[in-house]
């Protein structure tokens, strides 16, 4: 028999900003499932990638003063760029398809022709709105409160000759497909779709633009470019072959597939996108499933935010398994949840330190002191096994096919669930057996003793099967442990109690998953936060002082306002600046400033600064200095930087600061 196939795509990633952990949430998410259909034995393939043009990525490039193509390349390829987030996540995607790829352009171009031949592809005038942020076009009655209905920003008004698809035509079968098929999940999403799409009635949707260049070029009318959607929903089907040379996968049956795709994109997967394959004469989507959002303290996540959620950050400091083990723990995948590290935290001391680490740790601890590392022949059976024997071999024995309909059904955290209720009852167990008191008579008690390590190890086995989607490299460690060969890891082996060989080599080896100081973990983090951001930024601030001042010492310092009356190099120096500066006094102050990297004399004639005028004398290269300037110092790109504080020329010279 065939092997089945299973293809299932992550939204390809819009590189105009850094990934933040609300992205990684959904391609972790799809990863753990394209993980699962492996373990199954299907043939997965697994498609992720970039999404490369539009006019946001236009503007952004020329800010940072290169081409789109330069710009995306680094957040694309570069240092700690999408690629290296997604190898550092364990993402094992199959291919990676970048919009700007050659052959995902051409198929594009011949997809739009296509379109227009069978004459779903029309020229007209746009007049609507549109989102910038979102490259979305809007009508009137679209917008909420006279915003964008997504992202709730201005929205501009806009015309222009375009070309439509008539989208309108397909309405009717869109709402079949939403409404009489289980295509788009959860239910909640169709109710929303149909609401506020269908209902008020499909329009055409604007699909070229002529106002920036940055897009794939309309073959056969230069000056337009494909509208950016068009382009990126296009990336599921040429990324297997179509309408290209590059992959052969359309025509050998791989499509139709899964979109797993967040709320605000929904609109776009499940209704333009079936739109146009039905146009196309292709068969829509197998399922479109539309997850929540990972929302910052109740709001959306954001630039300004970034680094407090950035995916890089978290998992060096807790670890990939942690991180992907979290995120798909804690939230339920069709709704928002509020992400927060003290939860990421908690969840990592409680579900994998405590029931998960501490579980598989004295099972393989006493293994190890009670029977040297193998348990003995024979105690895989028990002639009465008693009623926790038996409960605790029923529930794991019946979880694979528990937790294979949670995640059929798209809910991994739902099958979590189930795997953490047979952790807790394996722990349970160890409690009700005492084994520590069976051990001080082993000649007695030994038989009793291996077989009530050997259900804890089984039912380590089986949780550590189906857990391996959600932390791939923990499991390995977890089934080198406890002696799990390949032939009891294995789907098949999940729902075999007993697959494990009674006399498996169990070596007890580092702790899996160590306790998370709260505290000093939050410490470490915002310290990591701010490194950075100073990173990012290329500027270095000293640390604060901890130690304090009392008052009555600062206020000995004597700072005042004063105005430069000459300023010049002092010879032989390459750093003296020598001021004349007027304080207040009726007599000229002379200080000297080793500023001359920064400053020409020339420039500081007239200007009104601060100093401190109660320091002792000192003499610089034989000249006297009575006070000193005061700067702003900091680091840029490991370069030293000063500013002098320069103050509104208003202030009269000798005013004291205070
Ligand atoms: N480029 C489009 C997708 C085109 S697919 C043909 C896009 N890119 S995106 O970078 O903005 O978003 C990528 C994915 O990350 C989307 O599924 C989006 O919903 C998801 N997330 C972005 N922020 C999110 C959260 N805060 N929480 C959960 N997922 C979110 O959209």
């Amino acid at each position: 028999m065939d092997q089945k196939k299973f293809y299932i795509t992550t939204p390809i990633y819009y590189p105009s900003d850094k990934l933040h952990i609300g992205h990684t949430y959904c391609t972790v998410a799809t990863d753990v499932l394209a993980r699962y259909h492996r373990l199954l034995g299907e043939d997965v393939m697994f498609l992720t990638g970039t999404d490369e043009h539009g006019q946001k990525i236009e503007d952004k490039a020329k800010e940072a003063g290169v081409t789109p193509k330069e710009f995306v390349d680094r957040i694309v390829e570069g240092p700690r760029g999408v690629v290296d987030l997604w190898k550092l996540m364990n993402i094992s995607n199959d291919r990676f398809i970048r919009t700007t790829d050659g052959y995902h352009v051409q198929s594009v171009q011949r997809i739009f022709k296509k379109l227009h031949e069978n004459g779903d592809i029309y020229k007209g005038t746009y007049k609507g709105k549109y989102c910038k942020p979102c490259e979305s076009f809007w009508t009137e009655s679209q917008l909420v409160d006279g915003k964008c209905p997504d992202c709730g920003r201005e929205v501009q008004a806009a015309e222009e000759e375009a070309y439509f698809f008539r989208l309108s035509k397909y309405a009717g079968r869109i709402r079949d497909l939403l409404e009489n098929t289980d295509f788009l999940e959860p239910r909640s999403r169709v109710h929303e779709m149909v609401r506020n799409f269908i209902d008020p009635g499909l329009e055409d949707l604007c699909v070229s633009r002529t106002s920036f260049s940055w897009g794939v070029p309309v073959d056969f009318d230069p000056g337009h470019v494909v509208y950016v959607w068009v382009d990126a929903l296009s990336n599921y089907i040429t990324a297997l072959g179509y309408e290209n040379d590059r992959y052969h996968d359309y025509e050998q049956g791989w499509w139709p597939g899964v979109n797993i795709v967040g709320k605000e994109i929904v609109r776009f997967h499940s209704i333009i996108w079936p739109a146009m394959l039905m146009s196309l004469g292709e068969p829509v989507p197998k399922k479109c499933f539309g997850h929540g959002w990972l929302l910052l303290d109740g709001g959306k996540m954001s630039k300004s935010k970034g680094n407090v959620v950035d995916p890089y950050i978290l998992a060096e400091q807790f670890g990939v398994d942690a991180l992907r083990f979290f995120l798909m723990r804690t939230f339920p995948f069709g709704s928002d949840g509020n992400f927060s590290n003290e939860l990421l935290i908690q969840t990592i001391n409680t579900d994998l330190a405590n029931d998960l680490g501490n579980l598989v740790s004295r099972t393989t601890a006493m293994a190890g002191k009670y029977f040297g590392n193998a348990l003995p022949a024979g105690c895989g059976t028990w002639k009465e096994p008693l009623s926790f024997d038996k409960e605790l071999q029923e529930l794991a024995g019946g979880l694979r096919d528990r937790y294979a309909a949670e995640m059929d059904h798209f809910a991994p955290h739902k099958a979590l669930e189930e795997i953490f209720k047979v952790i807790q009852r394996a722990n349970k167990y160890i409690d009700e057996n005492t084994p520590w008191a069976l051990a001080k008579d082993m000649e007695q008690n030994g038989p009793r003793l291996a077989h009530v390590l050997y259900n804890l190890l089984e039912a380590a086995r089986i949780c550590g099967i189906l857990l391996t989607p959600f932390m791939p490299e923990s499991t390995e460690k977890l089934f080198a442990q406890i002696g799990a060969g390949e032939e009891a890891r294995t789907w098949d082996s999940a729902a075999r109690w007993g697959a494990l060989p009674e006399t498996a080599a169990v070596l007890k080896g580092e702790n899996l998953f160590p306790r998370v100081d709260m505290d000093k973990a939050m410490e470490e983090l915002e310290a990591a936060v701010e490194a950075a951001r100073q990173a990012e930024s290329g500027v270095e601030l000293e640390p604060q002082l901890t130690e304090k001042v009392d008052f009555d010492t600062f206020c000995k310092s004597d700072f005042r306002v004063v105005k430069v009356k000459a300023c010049e190099a002092v010879k032989k120096s390459e750093k003296l600046l020598k001021f004349i500066l007027d304080d207040g006094t009726g007599v000229d102050r002379q200080i000297l400033s080793g500023i001359h990297k920064w400053y020409e004399p020339e420039d500081l004639v007239g200007k009104t600064l601060v100093a401190i005028v109660n320091l002792p004398p000192r003499k610089m290269m034989g000249h006297e200095s009575n006070g000193m300037l005061i700067s702003a110092v900091h680091k840029e790109k490991g370069e030293e930087a000063l500013h002098l504080l320069m103050v509104d020329d208003a202030i009269p010279a000798g005013a004291k600061l205070c």
